[in-house]
């Protein structure tokens, strides 16, 4: 017996069949209904059940399921943009680097934006480490640069790594975020104090990646063609102002937009406008290595701009969104071992550590192809095109496990303690205590002589303010 649709209309073939009629009667569903056979399973009849041997079946639902591809273990929330970088000068006193060796020289390029310690649904105001990674496609291979917004590491060695991303990371027993996990961490690692100042301050929460400043964070090394070596760090700044959210801004903010930064990326470069950052780089002397009071290749350390001063290099803009985001952002695979010539690692034990596990990320993430992913542009790879770091070094010592000799974990901190306004101090005490107050108390006293140690004041503020949260409870 014909049944009635929820739209009460006949079946449409009875009637269209039978009356000659000119007029759908179809009801509304039926009409925008794709009939093409190939959207149905095949089945014995209308109603059987489906063929073992329906392969467009098959293929349908597994396509589906492995499209998904697996996330990067960090950085797992990003956004991407092609652009170009142009160079302001000519670089070739410092590197053979082939894009940098006249002014005006362009470069095509694709960054991608990210979230150190997120997830997909991370939202882009959350206190977070943002990545900036772009790689140069030059006619001499593709140069990959990766850079924090946050200028140090909390640890210095790669060994730690693990441990200190697990301790940012929400909980493994019930996937919590665990702030308690990270202050746990950070009393046991004094070399953080650096870091909590930097990431605790409202710079760990921004709102725009159109203003964010980036670093290198890393030690690396240029080489001219003479075989002269230098260290060198790398700086991205925006042409526009750095503008940082307050805590309570940005939680409003994640709640109202969680993907305010990438919207405005996306809606910026759609609209015609472009976003700019010049490249500069800080030049050392190897040899002045041995005259500082802080071990150059430890990435818990900035270098002071005006013994070191800012090279402009030149100007990248970026101006053409990605349009395909599964190709061009998520299997863009970005490593601070793609080098060119002229450019290399330096001994800085945690980029040593970064020079193979990006690689090896990658095999596993996207497959052991993922160079001939066209975003990556490495076809004809093969490992004789890579270049070696330290050809010519003379090196020796004992083998072993050690921390490195001048640690100095507390005065960089407290130097930028003094280089904030009386605001930004105080945003920083109440972000660091709105956290640590409810922390174990010999957790608490750890944490409490560090920032002491990096100056007096700054760690009796975050006292006398988490007592206020506690009298709060
Ligand atoms: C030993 C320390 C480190 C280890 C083991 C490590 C490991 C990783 C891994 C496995 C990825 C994902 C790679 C992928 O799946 O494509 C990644 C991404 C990234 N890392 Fe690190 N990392 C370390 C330190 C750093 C440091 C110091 C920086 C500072 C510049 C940094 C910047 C980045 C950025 C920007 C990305 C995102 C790349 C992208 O957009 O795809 N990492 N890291």
């Amino acid at each position: 017996m014909p049944h009635h649709d929820q739209y009460g209309s006949l079946p449409n073939r009875c009637n269209m069949s039978q009356n000659k009629c000119t007029q759908d009667y179809r009801s509304p569903s039926e009409k925008c209904r794709n009939h093409n056979p190939d959207q149905h399973s095949q089945t014995i009849g209308p109603d059987g059940p489906v063929l073992l041997q329906d392969t467009i079946l098959h293929e349908t639902l597994d396509t589906f399921v492995h499209e998904k591809m697996i996330e990067r273990a960090v950085h797992t929330k990003g956004y991407g943009a092609f652009g170009c970088f142009t160079a302001y000068q000519s670089m070739r006193p410092y590197t053979k680097a082939s894009f940098l060796q006249r002014p005006g020289q362009v470069t095509y390029t694709f960054s991608r934006f990210s979230f150190a310690v997120s997830t997909k649904g991370t939202p882009d105001t959350s206190r977070n480490v943002r990545g900036f990674s772009t790689k140069f496609y030059t006619d001499s291979g593709v140069f990959d640069l990766l850079c924090n917004h946050i200028p140090v590491f909390l640890v210095r060695d790669a060994m730690k790594f693990p441990t200190a991303i697990k301790s940012l990371s929400p909980s493994a027993s019930n996937n919590l975020p665990n702030p308690l996990a990270f202050w746990k961490f950070v009393a046991e690692t004094p070399e953080a104090a650096h870091f909590v100042t930097l990431l605790y301050s409202d710079l760990g929460t921004l709102a725009s990646f159109r203003c964010m400043r980036t670093y290198g964070v890393n030690t690396y090394v240029w080489e001219n063609e003479k075989g002269v070596r230098r260290y060198v760090k790398y700086h991205w700044i925006p042409s526009c102002q750095e503008c940082t959210l307050t805590r309570q801004e940005a939680a409003k903010l994640a709640g109202e937009n969680p993907n305010i930064a990438g919207e405005e990326l996306y809606n910026t470069l759609a609209g015609g406008e472009t976003y700019q950052y010049e490249l500069c780089v800080q030049f050392m002397n190897m040899d002045e290595a041995c005259s500082l009071s802080f071990d150059p290749l430890d990435d818990t350390k900035v270098w002071d701009q005006e013994q070191f001063p800012l090279t402009r290099v030149g100007c990248l803009t970026l101006d053409r969104n990605v349009d395909n985001y599964q190709q061009q952002v998520e299997k863009a695979a970005f490593s601070p071992a793609n080098l060119i010539d002229g450019i290399q690692l330096s001994a800085d034990k945690m980029l040593q550590g970064r020079s193979f596990v990006y690689w090896d990320a990658q095999r596993r993430r996207i497959g052991p192809d993922f160079r001939d992913i066209p975003v990556n542009h490495e076809e004809k790879w093969s490992p004789d095109k890579m270049v070696s770091s330290g050809n010519g070094a003379c090196i020796s010592g004992t083998v072993m496990r050690s921390e490195i000799e001048k640690e100095d974990n507390f005065t960089q901190a407290g130097e930028h303690y003094l280089s904030l306004c009386q605001e930004a101090r105080d945003h920083l005490v109440d972000n660091i205590a709105s956290e640590l107050y409810s922390a174990p108390e010999h957790i608490r006293n750890c944490v409490l002589s560090y920032l002491s140690a990096a100056n007096q004041e700054y760690g009796a503020r975050v006292q006398e303010c988490m007592y206020w949260y506690q009298k709060q409870l």
